[in-house]
């Protein structure tokens, strides 16, 4: 298809605003999808995304939409993650874009997220074409969020397209609108070969399957094909284009969005944001500058058996495949045995590959709470950066700093005061503070990551009966009068309670998880105290009283094979014990004080 007659553009679109149902839409009115073959939400493929209700991966699909006069248009829609952790992935899908529909909910107006891509999108200079979503709902209330809408980007409000993408109303004026409105791609046909991988998914049966979109020449299938980052070559066995099902075709030209297949199975030689060139010809210069999405959330990840350690290595050593950027390396930990520190993306990726480990892997475990990056001077000038607070230099410290994010919340004008409250005991700095609407507020802070990743999300959404939502992106890192709080057992330190904290905090802190533990420890023949301390400081303390108990004084004069049996009944209630020191304590114990139940 040649270039004119191509409009490349996304959806970007809150979570639940409706975007897969407009995208299914967008399938059966173009025709290329059946309804008998209609699936609900086709494009959002794994199991989990499907359940949830979320797209995790982006897909990219070519649907033949024709204009009044009767010229065909190839568009490609493509999919992008709506979440925060993911904004990676939605710049480079929004890069692959000459424009993007900004979905909007007809009876929620703009949220925090449809705010940060729209930002995204407009730095990567995209036509948007504002669209209100839902308009069927009976509180929908589009007169209000169009006034909202064409505020915020400029514009009259008649000029927000209203579609229904349950019914189907407005969405053949929405395609009518993106050939009109969305420019059609440029690039340069006769130059080497430059193509952007915008999403890379492992598939089991063809290995990794990379989607790319041409922005100068034409890759055919046969040829060798090479990595600019990594200058590694590959043979493209298979070029096509998804519309919706893989179909191969002869190649990909200028403005084209399609798929490459090269028999490798591993994603990491396929990243997202690297530019694919011809190795018998290569392009001189990259495609704008790639960058290894960083792990911002760290956790524990441990087997509730130990002897399911090598199933959780190769569960991991496997989804690997399928996403670049989840890392791990071995940890082990007193109170949970041999595990994995794992870096996330995000409090939602953490969640989505906990998830897929116990479901895809039947894997049961337990997470330690999740901690951020710690950059520490030490007072001989070192340098360690600490991801697990266990390994945090106590008392050789001279200076600590932490992530800081900043912070969007759009709610509702009667929550200020609460969340105000809230992001101000989370150490938050007030940037600013917008009204979209009369009655809805944008609150900008600052604030250090480690106190979101701490059920602030939760909190946030008890206080604003549900209707805050959130969105934060990286700022750097902060000096910061942390200290490291840890919980002993009989004196014994026990690992997967280290918590990095603020310093007005660590007594909070210890009260709370000394207190859980004497609740969750059964008593000992002696007596065991927990307490918190900050290096040799104690802060918090209480005692768990001693009991004397003797399995065979109920039995005494009785025979001897019953006091067997009860000798190996007791032995096996052992097995599930963990030796802290002197102490035993139920594995169930540490787990129920690690997820806080
Ligand atoms: P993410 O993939 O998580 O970002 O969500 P999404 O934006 O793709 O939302 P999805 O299409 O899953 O829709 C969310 C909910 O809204 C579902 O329950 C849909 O049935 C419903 N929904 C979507 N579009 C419409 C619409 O036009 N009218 C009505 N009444 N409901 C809709």
């Amino acid at each position: 298809t040649p270039p004119e007659q191509i409009r490349n553009f996304c959806i970007i679109a809150h979570i639940d605003h409706g975007k897969s149902t407009l995208a299914d839409r967008m399938l059966s009115i173009t025709g290329i999808v059946s309804d008998r073959e209609m699936r609900a939400q086709y494009l959002d493929r794994m199991d989990i995304e499907r359940e949830r209700g979320i797209t995790i991966k982006s897909q990219a699909v070519r649907m033949p939409w024709s204009d009044g006069a009767g010229q065909t248009y190839a568009l490609n829609m493509i999919d992008t993650p709506g979440h925060v952790d993911f904004t990676y992935e939605v710049s480079r899908s929004l890069a692959a874009c000459e424009g993007a529909v900004l979905l909007v909910d007809a009876a929620q107006g703009i949220e925090a997220q449809t705010l940060a891509n729209l930002y995204l999108a407009l730095e990567n200079d995209l036509t948007i074409i504002p669209v209100l979503n839902k308009i069927d709902l009976p509180a929908a209330d589009p007169d209000k969020y169009a006034a909202e809408i064409a505020n915020l980007i400029g514009g009259k409000p008649e000029d927000v397209l209203r579609v229904s993408g349950k019914t189907g109303m407005g969405v053949e004026e929405l395609l009518d609108r993106i050939v009109e409105r969305i420019p059609a791609p440029q690039g340069d046909a006769d130059a080497p070969a430059r193509a952007m991988i915008f999403d890379s998914v492992y598939d089991s049966y063809r290995g990794v399957v990379t989607y790319v979109r041409m922005i100068d020449g034409r890759l055919e299938p046969r040829e060798r094909i090479q990595m600019m980052s990594t200058r590694a070559t590959h043979d493209a066995l298979e070029i096509g284009v998804s519309s919706p099902e893989p179909t191969p075709t002869k190649g990909l030209s200028v403005g084209e969005v399609g798929y490459l297949i090269t028999g490798v199975k591993d994603v990491r030689l396929s990243k997202v944001g690297d530019t694919v060139t011809n190795q018998r010809r290569p392009a001189t210069k990259a495609l704008a500058g790639y960058v290894d999405p960083k792990p911002m959330v760290f956790s524990g990840v441990y087997p509730i058996d130990g002897s399911d350690y090598p199933e959780l290595r190769e569960a991991l050593d496997k989804l690997k495949l399928s996403d670049a950027s989840l890392q791990y390396e071995p940890e082990t930990s007193v109170a949970l045995g041999f595990g994995f520190r794992c870096g996330f993306l995000g409090l939602l990726h953490l969640e989505i590959v906990t998830e897929r480990l116990s479901r895809e892997f039947g894997l049961d475990l337990i997470t330690t709470a999740p901690s951020v990056t710690y950059e520490v001077t030490t007072d001989n000038n070192q340098h360690v950066t600490v991801t697990n607070p266990s390994e945090y230099p106590d008392g050789r410290v001279a200076t600590v700093s932490e992530p800081i994010v900043k912070v969007g919340i759009l709610l509702p004008k009667d929550y200020v005061g609460t969340v105000m409250e809230l992001c101000q005991s989370r150490r938050g700095t007030l940037l600013g503070m917008e009204y979209l609407s009369e009655d809805r507020v944008e609150l900008r802070y600052t604030m250090p990551l480690g106190e979101i990743v701490f059920d602030f999300f939760d909190h946030l959404k008890s206080r604003t009966q549900g209707y805050a939502s959130l969105d934060y992106e990286p700022a750097g890192q902060q000096e910061a009068d942390l200290v490291k709080v840890d919980i002993l057992l009989q004196g014994e330190k026990v690992d997967a309670f280290s918590s990095i904290v603020h310093r007005d905090k660590a007594y909070a802190y210890g009260t709370l998880m000394t207190e859980r533990l004497r609740k969750l420890i059964p008593r000992q023949q002696f007596e065991v105290p927990i307490q918190a301390a900050i290096g040799a400081r104690i802060i918090a303390r209480e005692t768990i009283r001693a009991i004397r108990k003797d399995v065979l004084a109920k039995c005494y004069g009785g025979d001897i094979s019953r006091k067997r049996k009860l000798l190996e009944k007791q032995k096996e209630g052992k097995k599930r014990m963990k030796m802290v020191g002197r102490v035993e304590v139920p594995q169930e114990a540490f787990i129920a004080a690690l997820s806080g139940d």
